[in-house]
């Protein structure tokens, strides 16, 4: 199929990307690297350096099959600073995606939603027919979802919402300023230095590793009984992050111990899926914790401390 990616050049749409890639399929993928990098993007992948709140985008979805929407301003702190760019990118931009796709007559999209979605409703494991966003960002996706809504509804596209728990494995985001967890933790060992927690570290999050994100997302373009299904995407097991630190370190045995900080304002205090649904069509997260984090600390060991090294990803 020839499928459109927007966020190609980011941690989930480069991996997904390449599963693609490597599927058969042919990729025309769009970004303004923002936040990815060119480096990143599958060199078989069509690229296209554009921003999804441009019209331009419209004649790059001809004879487009389907779309995975993964463009996304998706920083908690970024967001609150920033809310209307924030509504302009996740959702204006998603309207505007979702309408290049109408006009190609791409008849199928995978949405990438977030478990931010559960954030105001403390039942667990959180169940997919019940949201309450409360931060700028998870409302932004939740608006960006009703959008994609509306267009199955008016248009008869086929929808397929992933919502996301915390997707994690090699080339996520370490630059930003405060890293994805396992991330900061495997820089800051392989370094000497020791690493940040902010809070008590009891706070519990779902897991799920990069590549059963990509094995839903294929899932999701071939299986028509996705069509119509909002799917939790997480492991169906958290973890605190004194268990995350604690796993990190087991791998590298430095000894060396965290510094606690003050708490991050906005942070869900947990974090835990209900997968029945995805299940259901037959996913099921196979690659566990340890080994997730060991496939993580390698990539950072060679991509980001390896002297002389860039930062390209597999
Ligand atoms: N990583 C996770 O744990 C997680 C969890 C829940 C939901 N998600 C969702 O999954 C999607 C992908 O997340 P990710 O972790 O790969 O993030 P990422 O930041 O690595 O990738 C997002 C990509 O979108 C691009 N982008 C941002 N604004 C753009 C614009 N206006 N026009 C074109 N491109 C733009 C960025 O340059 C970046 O490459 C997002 O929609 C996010 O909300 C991710």
């Amino acid at each position: 199929m020839r499928v459109v990616v927007t966020g190609v050049a980011g941690f989930i749409g480069s991996h997904l990307a390449t599963r693609l890639l490597k599927e058969g399929h042919e990729v025309i993928g769009l970004d303004n690297l923002s936040a990815g990098l060119l480096e990143q993007v599958q060199p078989g992948a069509e690229f296209h350096e554009v921003d999804i709140r441009s019209r331009e985008i419209y004649p790059l979805f001809h004879g487009a099959d389907a779309v995975f929407h993964l463009a996304a301003k998706n920083c908690l702190a970024d967001c609150l600073q920033d809310p209307v760019e924030t509504a302009e990118i996740n959702v204006v931009g998603t309207a505007n995606v979702l309408e290049a796709a109408h006009r190609a007559g791409a008849s199928k999209v995978v949405y990438a939603d977030t478990s931010a979605e559960y954030e105001g409703i403390l039942d667990f494991p959180s169940r997919v027919d019940r949201v309450a966003p409360l931060s700028v960002y998870g409302r932004s996706k939740r608006a960006g979802a009703m959008f994609c809504e509306a267009y199955q509804a008016f248009h008869g596209l086929r929808l397929t919402v992933l919502r996301y728990f915390n997707v994690y494995g090699p080339a996520q985001d370490w630059r930003r300023a405060i890293p994805p967890l396992m991330s900061a933790f495997a820089m800051r060992l392989l370094r000497g230095e020791r690493p940040v927690i902010y809070g008590t570290g009891e706070k519990r999050r779902d897991f799920v590793y990069i590549d059963d994100v990509t094995t839903i997302n294929v899932l999701a373009l071939v299986d028509s009984r996705s069509d119509g299904r909002v799917l939790n995407v997480g492991s169906g097991t958290n973890y605190s992050v004194n268990e995350v630190f604690a796993a990190v370190e087991a791998q590298l045995g430095t000894g060396l111990t965290a510094i606690y900080q003050n708490d991050l304002p906005g942070e869900a205090g947990v974090t835990l899926a209900n997968i029945e649904g995805a299940r259901a069509l037959g996913w099921e997260p196979r690659v566990a914790l340890t080994e997730g984090v060991a496939r993580s600390i390698a990539y950072i060991r060679e991509a980001v401390i390896g002297e002389g090294r860039g930062v390209g990803r597999r």
